[in-house]
């Protein structure tokens, strides 16, 4: 199949350009490099450097490439810096993905599968989180990723697009050559691993004073190469199932104190850190209920243990410390 790939050269699109190609697919690979690095992306790739909402520069890539489906991971993802600047996160993740959609009908293709975001749902009324949730985000980042799940459901009924939505959970861990060296590095994993790479003085615990068993956050990671499998899945379950949404995770919660007990654990190191207010937009809990996707996608994660998860992380971020500088 020839996909085309945006955000191709982020944390989760370089792995999964990488695992595509592995499998046979023809990969055309669309990025800013804003977050990304054109190190991260296999020369195997047809490689555009370029905003997922050019439109003209979109129209050339369907042109030249006979593209069968579109994987859009493209977007802005840092939930904090959303509470301060919602119009840049409006703008990527809703007008430029509704400039790709009519990209796509332009060039006949109709197919796409949607990076959405655990996020939608808000603060949890019950855990699991299943796709019967009401999704109440609390922050712009979630409602961007709504907003576009719903549209979505528009352009399928109105045109015909066939689309699966994947709402990943806490997505973590690396492959053997790709890892998270995002220009801004905040997701819990590695912020901790570059405290004990020596890139950063202490950890910041953003809160102590939630509803949870000791007082942090509780999240559901799922490994990077499990969210890949789901993609596939995705891609052969879209005649099934064409608009259907699924939540990716393990089912399990750790609480941010827990996440930091493992990468000591898997390290062997420990870990400075102090507790700091709460950071904006965050919710309580997010635990996966994964159900529907393991009886329509037939996915079932293999990494279910976040030390296994942890340590795919701490291996790559120990090879490469500087992440794709001297890649
Ligand atoms: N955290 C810290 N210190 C840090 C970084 C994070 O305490 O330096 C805490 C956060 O406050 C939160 C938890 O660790 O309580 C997890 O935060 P992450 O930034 O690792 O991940 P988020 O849960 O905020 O968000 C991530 C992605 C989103 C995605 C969401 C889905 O950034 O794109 O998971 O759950 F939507």
């Amino acid at each position: 199949m020839a996909l085309l790939i945006t955000g191709g050269a982020g944390y989760i699109g370089s792995i999964c350009v990488e695992e595509f190609l592995l499998q046979g697919h023809k990969v055309v690979v669309i990025d800013n490099l804003q977050e990304g690095h054109r190190k991260a992306v296999l020369p195997e790739a047809i490689f555009y450097e370029g905003d997922s909402g050019d439109r003209s520069l979109l129209k050339t890539i369907f042109q030249n490439h006979s593209i069968d489906a579109v994987i859009h991971f493209a977007a802005d993802t840092r939930v904090e810096s959303s509470m301060t600047d919602p119009g840049q996160f409006f703008n990527n993740n809703v007008a430029n993905g509704i400039t790709l959609l009519d990209a796509m009908r332009e060039a006949d293709c109709n197919r796409i599968i949607f990076s959405s975001s655990a996020a939608t749902f808000g603060e949890p009324q019950y855990i699991p989180v299943d796709e019967k949730h009401p999704q109440m985000p609390i922050n712009p980042y979630g409602e961007s990723k709504l907003m576009f799940e719903k549209i979505l459901d528009w352009y399928h009924r109105a045109y015909g697009l066939k689309f699966n939505a994947l709402r990943y959970f806490n997505a973590a861990g690396a492959s053997k050559r790709f890892g998270d060296a995002k220009r801004h590095v905040t997701l819990l994993i590695p912020v901790t691993i570059q405290v004990l790479l020596g890139q950063r003085e202490k950890l910041q615990i953003f809160g102590n004073d939630y509803q949870t068993k000791d007082g942090t956050c509780i999240r559901d990671y799922i490994h990077v190469l499990d969210l890949f499998q789901a993609h596939i899945q995705a891609l052969e379950n879209l005649d099934k199932h064409p608009n259907g949404k699924y939540n990716l995770g393990n089912g399990q919660g750790f609480s941010n104190l827990e996440v930091v007990k493992t990468v000591e654990l898997v390290s062997g190191r420990k870990v400075p850190f102090e507790f700091a207010p709460r950071r904006p937009g965050d919710p309580a809990v997010l635990i996966a209920s994964s159900d529907l996707a393991h009886q329509e996608l037939h996915w079932n994660p293999k990494y279910a243990k976040l030390e296994d998860i942890v340590a795919t992380a701490w291996e790559w971020h120990r090879k490469h410390p500087n992440g794709y500088k001297f890649f």
